[in-house]
């Protein structure tokens, strides 16, 4: 089959992503447009003012990324784009404009699945593919999942978190010390400089049977220990950022090692923004008798190259999207066709 040239879009949150894909030699160009800045006053992701950035920036976005990539619109043979999860604007501005594009060209759109797209995005790097069925821990901003992947496309919900996801369990544990959004990468730096053993944090429903997550009590915990230590001098901070990511990592470890165990998997793949976080993956790589995948630290956070890889891989199985534009805010992964015919 000749090469094909997949432009992806990501909008689902608050990034604008935009790559070319070529199915012969790989990422032929990204561009990545944060939105941190908009939203770091308050301390969180404000819907309204994302859907606004994303269409401010997804057409000299796509001028760039086609520029970078030195090819025109016209040597696009499809355009993929994040069709959900995610935040309902902020969707409906990268499907319509993906939709739209590929109808105008004469090309197939393909709906991608986000979480989907994360899974995926390890494979995007250089390296030996997971051995099939594997387990997947989905770690972002909006889900924590483990998933028995039976083959690519069909998968199976091992367990989820009952209430928040762990990347929102970190972006609260920041804001309560002030920390800046997103909270990860700054709690994973005062951590750094922490004593971990000053505070004895939960492990939310380790000690009972299953595969589900709960971090609502651990956030009740970060928040009665700041509140007992107020205010804060900057050791109290560190060790406090230091407890609450060894509470969520070995957690994290606990349902991991439990799922190895109950499907016999060999391999553990580690997706999503939270899969960036250093001490998680060095917890599962040094105490899993597992081979663990992660993507460099670039595919790890939400990026325009893994809805285009996961695009072309839906093309590829023939799967593409009707005229019609379909955002879709919550959408089971569960219920996506398998990727091989
Ligand atoms: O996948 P992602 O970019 O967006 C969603 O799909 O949600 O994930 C964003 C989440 C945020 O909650 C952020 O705090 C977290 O990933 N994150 C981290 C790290 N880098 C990003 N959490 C812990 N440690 C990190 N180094
Ligand atoms: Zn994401």
């Amino acid at each position: 089959m000749r090469a094909m040239l997949v432009l992806g879009i990501e909008t689902s949150c608050d990034e604008t992503g935009l790559a070319v894909y070529d199915s012969a030699a790989g990422i032929r160009a990204e561009v990545l447009h944060s939105q941190v800045d908009l939203h770091a006053d308050y301390g969180g992701v404000v819907p309204e003012l994302a859907s606004r950035d994303h269409v401010r920036k997804i057409k000299p976005l796509t001028d760039s990324v086609l520029a970078d990539a030195g090819i025109d619109l016209e040597a696009l043979d499809a355009v993929a784009y994040t069709a959900g999860p995610g935040l309902m604007g902020a969707l409906l501005v990268g499907a319509t404009f993906g939709r739209t594009l590929a109808w105008a060209l004469d090309v197939p759109a393909i709906e991608v699945h986000h979480m989907e797209a994360h899974l995926l995005a390890p494979l995007l790097a250089e390296g030996e593919a997971p051995q099939l069925p594997f387990v997947a821990l989905l770690v972002s901003g909006g889900h924590t999942q483990l998933v028995l992947v039976k083959a690519f496309g069909d998968y199976e919900l091992l367990g989820e978190s009952l209430d928040d996801a762990a990347g929102e369990a970190f972006d609260k544990a920041a804001k309560m010390m002030d920390l800046g959004y997103p909270g990860g990468p700054q709690i994973a730096r005062k951590a750094e400089q922490g004593n971990g053993a000053r505070f004895d944090f939960p492990r939310p429903m380790t000690d009972r049977p299953g595969l589900d997550f709960s971090f609502s009590g651990l956030k009740t915990f970060t928040l009665n220990t700041v509140n007992a230590h107020s205010p804060l001098a900057e050791q109290d901070i560190c060790d406090i950022a230091a407890a609450f990511e060894a509470a969520v990592v070995d957690t994290l470890f606990i349902k991991c090692r439990r799922a190895m165990e109950e499907t016999g998997a060999t391999d553990l793949v580690l997706a999503g923004g939270v899969s960036a976080n250093t001490a998680l993956r060095k917890k599962l790589e040094s105490n899993l008798p597992a081979n663990v995948h992660y993507a460099p630290l670039a595919l790890c956070t939400d990026n325009g190259a893994m809805i285009a890889y996961a695009g072309a891989l839906r093309l590829e199985a023939g799967q593409t999207a009707p005229l019609s534009i379909n955002p879709r805010p919550r959408w089971p992964m569960f219920e996506l066709p398998p990727l091989e015919a």
